[in-house]
């Protein structure tokens, strides 16, 4: 059973369904995982409702998608009741779920990462103090889970205090602005790099490029994602082997010898600096939409792999790769990320592609209609066996093309840079 609705557990059904004898369930799902997989009407968070289905179907293996309920405690729960759970447990999460966590932790374990200072809503004073005596541009980020919303730049110690307003006034995050982190600007390419690791040992996937702006040549608000490409070719050998090194390996002694082993997806959102790659933030679970580009480059079984992780056999488990390179362009509801449309219907799902995968993120059926219900819709995954990110690009938006509902909107130049490079590395040869 995939716990979730999004793109990101749609891949992750799409991938499971290859096994030849699987039987998968999807809760709660959405309109295109109920093609794959059968819907369990149980919301994500809903950890003993879930429980009590696994142990009624006698579901063999479930896999955690999002981070609210990995937050909440629920591979903790399923693994006591002596479930095979995929995920990390509680204390393992705080890495996402505290932004303020997850930087002293770097600071232990000697983790590159953009310089900060962390402050409290009593040391408002120390705070303001620390932001005029600060050069700019300047990060600040909420503490705790604001849906990928609760960073902002600031250009000015004004533009600061007029953010600071938002989080200890206005508490718009609520308790997850209640502390904040002011981080020193970094600049560079970012890259999502996934470590999938059973505590011990660890394996990573192509590193992909996720587009968080809700406009061309990032324009616009932040966003869950609105795009992805895999493999990125700006990690290349030196910058994976610091990655490995200095971030995932230190991730993995730090997170054991302090008492909360890491066994899941480590999601490592890196930014390649001049000085080298640092990490700009953890997740603890796949990204989405990087998910539904890199699980189309996996050639062994991915259930394998999940389990592998879940079942601390990280170590036997063979990874293959099939060489191909994957973008996914997200379709999404006129609105988002602000507020946004729902109930539209879409239409074109039914048109086939070679080498093209719709995956939901935001759908649901109503009256025998397939219809919006949510900011990201779906994205349009276009893969291109001999791995250049061009043809997968254009395979994918010209399959978009197809697909329509009223207001939907999507960025044009997702795998740009990619894009670029293989032309530049094209004209040299
Ligand atoms: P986060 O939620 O921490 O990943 O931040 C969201 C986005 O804000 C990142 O993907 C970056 O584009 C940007 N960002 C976060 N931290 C920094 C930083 N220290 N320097 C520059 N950009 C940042
Ligand atoms: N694509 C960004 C995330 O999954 O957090």
């Amino acid at each position: 059973m995939v716990i979730g609705s999004g793109g990101r557990e749609h891949a992750i059904v799409d991938a499971i369904s290859r096994e030849k004898d699987a039987k998968v369930f999807c809760a709660p799902g959405n309109a295109g995982i109920g093609n794959q997989a059968e819907l369990v009407d149980i919301k994500a968070n809903d950890i003993l409702p879930l429980l009590r289905f696994v142990d009624d179907r006698r579901i063999d293996f479930t896999v955690v998608g999002p981070e609210v309920p990995l937050a909440a405690g629920i591979v903790d729960a399923f693994e006591s009741r002596g479930k095979t759970v995929f995920g990390p447990k509680k204390l393992a999460a705080r890495l996402e779920t505290s932004k303020v966590f997850a930087k002293e932790f770097m600071k232990r374990w000697k983790i590159p990462t953009a310089a900060f200072q962390s402050f409290t809503i009593q040391q408002q004073n120390d705070l303001l103090d620390y932001l005029k005596r600060s050069s700019y541009p300047r990060v600040l980020k909420a503490d705790g889970l604001a849906a990928g919303k609760g960073v902002s730049i600031v250009e000015s110690a004004k533009d600061a205090e007029g953010e600071l307003d938002r989080l200890f006034v206005k508490k718009i995050f609520g308790g997850a602005g209640e502390r904040v982190v002011v981080e020193e600007f970094m600049t560079g390419l970012e890259a999502s790099v996934f470590a999938i690791t059973d505590g011990k040992d660890y394996l990573v996937l192509p590193p992909a490029q996720d587009h968080k702006r809700s406009g061309d040549n990032d324009t616009g608000k932040n966003t869950g994602g609105m795009g992805a490409f895999a493999p990125t070719p700006f990690v290349g050998d030196r910058e994976m082997a610091v990655i490995k090194s200095e971030v995932i390996e230190k991730v993995l002694e730090g997170t054991a010898a302090e008492g909360f082993p890491f066994k899941g997806c480590l999601y490592c959102g890196m930014m390649l600096t001049p000085e080298g790659p640092k990490v700009v933030e953890f997740n603890v679970r796949f990204g989405d939409p990087e998910t539904q580009a890199v699980l189309q480059l996996i050639d062994s079984s991915v259930l394998g792999l999940l389990e592998a992780s879940a079942n601390r056999s990280i170590s036997s488990y063979k990874l293959s790769l099939n060489g191909a390179a994957s973008v996914c362009v997200i379709a999404a509801s006129k609105g988002y990320p602000d507020y946004h449309e729902s109930g539209k219907e879409i239409t074109g799902l039914d048109v086939k592609g070679e080498n093209v995968k719709v995956l939901h993120s935001g759908s649901t059926r109503s009256d025998g209609k397939v219809v919006t219900s949510g900011g990201r819709v779906l994205g349009v995954t276009g893969t291109d066996p001999a791995g250049s990110i061009s043809k997968a690009a254009q395979t994918a938006y010209g399959h978009l093309r197809q697909v329509r509902f009223d207001g939907m909107f999507y960025r044009h130049d997702i795998g740009k840079s990619a894009i670029e490079n293989e032309a530049k590395k094209g004209n040299k040869l």
